[in-house]
């Protein structure tokens, strides 16, 4: 059997996204239809409809998602019908040389479901991150299903698919935040807002959050900024040092993706402090640095994908923390859509206006 449901569409290179029917087959092996009940509209989506991660349109967009299990395939035995799933786009394998090693968070034979979504006239959908949420029902592969606690809000829920994942991991995970650490976030996007979240429920004394944009700050103020820097106005640098004794920050998190922001949280942190790049630079972005200055500050520069997470032991936990009022996952909800306004979100995504946008079903 096949359903077909409306659906957001990415024809072509910078080409406005198209609500349009779609044809969803039943699961096969492995394979799992869900539902989708809330999915956030991320960068990322806005980048494949510009072209910018590859050539393979029509895309099936959205990929930051909650929904419920409608049937699963053959052979599945982690999800059932009616279970309620955040979804993920690193199904691992447990096999490869990371999985072995136990960094599977650096598998790169992710899971997708095998079979095509495909347009009315049979053209073959590319799934935004082997996901494509933007949809009333997707086919993923079960492995991108995690199970969380079903009183959650999907829309809230759904965001722990990507960016805000993204954020709270490069603190939990990646920049092992600790209790007592001083931490700075540049960048207080979504991914950035997050990151600040997870440093405070990692226990950090010091919360500094860096933004250009005052209305930014607001927010990261009240996801548990413990201080504001607005670097328009100061140097962010000379600010995170001031505020830290002194010394610099134990851990820096980088979450805008530029140059200049690379290299202020290379020098906001303390001697031997971690430094960890959430933010994406585009292939063209250099950064120049005098060598005795990465040889004598010791600590780590490390850059986090995805917030190094595991979807099966990050996504229930984060959820549970939610419910119990410790992790404000709404603050990053500015808006809820209808599925037919993608496009205008895009808009205020570019203009800075929201976190995150989501669509509700
Ligand atoms: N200094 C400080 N903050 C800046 C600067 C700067 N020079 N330039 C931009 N910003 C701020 C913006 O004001 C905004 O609040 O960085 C934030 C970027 O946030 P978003 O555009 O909402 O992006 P977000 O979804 O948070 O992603 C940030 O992380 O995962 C990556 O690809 C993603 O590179 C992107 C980054
Ligand atoms: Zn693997
Ligand atoms: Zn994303």
């Amino acid at each position: 059997m096949t359903h077909q449901v409306r659906a957001v569409v990415a024809r072509g290179k910078g080409a406005p996204v198209s609500l349009e029917t779609i044809i969803v087959p039943d699961p096969g092996p492995g394979e799992a239809l869900v539902n989708i009940q809330a999915c956030g509209v991320c960068h990322t989506d806005l980048h494949y409809r510009e072209g910018g991660i590859n050539d393979d349109f029509p895309f099936l967009l959205g990929h930051e998602a909650a929904g419920i299990v409608e049937s699963v395939g053959e052979g599945v035995i982690d999800v059932a019908p009616g279970d309620f799933v955040v979804l993920n786009w690193r199904a691992v394998c447990g096999q490869c040389r990371a999985c072995l090693r136990g960094r599977p968070w650096y598998c790169f034979n992710t899971h997708n479901a095998k079979q095509k979504m495909t347009l009315l006239d049979g053209t073959e959908l590319s799934p935004a991150l082997g996901i494509g949420a933007f949809a009333e029902k997707t086919l993923v592969a079960a492995g991108q299903c995690t199970k969380v606690d079903p009183t959650a809000s999907a829309a809230a829920a759904g965001l722990l698919g990507c960016g805000v994942m993204a954020g709270i991991g490069a603190a939990i995970n990646t920049g092992n935040v600790g209790r007592g650490d001083s931490v700075a976030v540049i960048g207080c996007g979504g991914v950035g807002a997050a990151a600040i979240a997870g440093a405070s429920l990692a226990g950090a004394a010091k919360v500094i959050a860096v933004d250009i944009d005052d209305r930014k700050l607001d927010t990261a103020r009240k996801l548990g900024a413990t201080h504001t820097v607005n670097s328009k106005d100061a140097d962010a640098v000379e600010a995170i040092r001031e505020l830290t004794g002194g010394f610099g920050a134990d851990v820096v998190i980088e979450a805008v993706g530029r140059p200049e922001t690379y290299k202020q949280a290379f020098y906001a942190r303390d001697l031997a402090g971690t430094v960890v790049l959430v933010g994406v630079p585009t292939p063209e972005m250099k950064l120049e640095l005098p060598l005795l200055d990465v040889f004598g500050r010791g600590g780590s520069l490390k850059s986090s994908w995805y917030g190094d997470c595991l979807p099966s032991r990050d996504f229930p936990m984060l959820i549970d923390l939610y419910l119990q009022g410790r992790l404000d996952l709404d603050a990053f909800v500015t808006e809820t859509i209808a599925l037919d306004e993608v496009e205008k979100a895009f808009e205020r995504m570019h203009h800075g206006d929201v976190l995150r946008s989501v669509v509700v079903l």
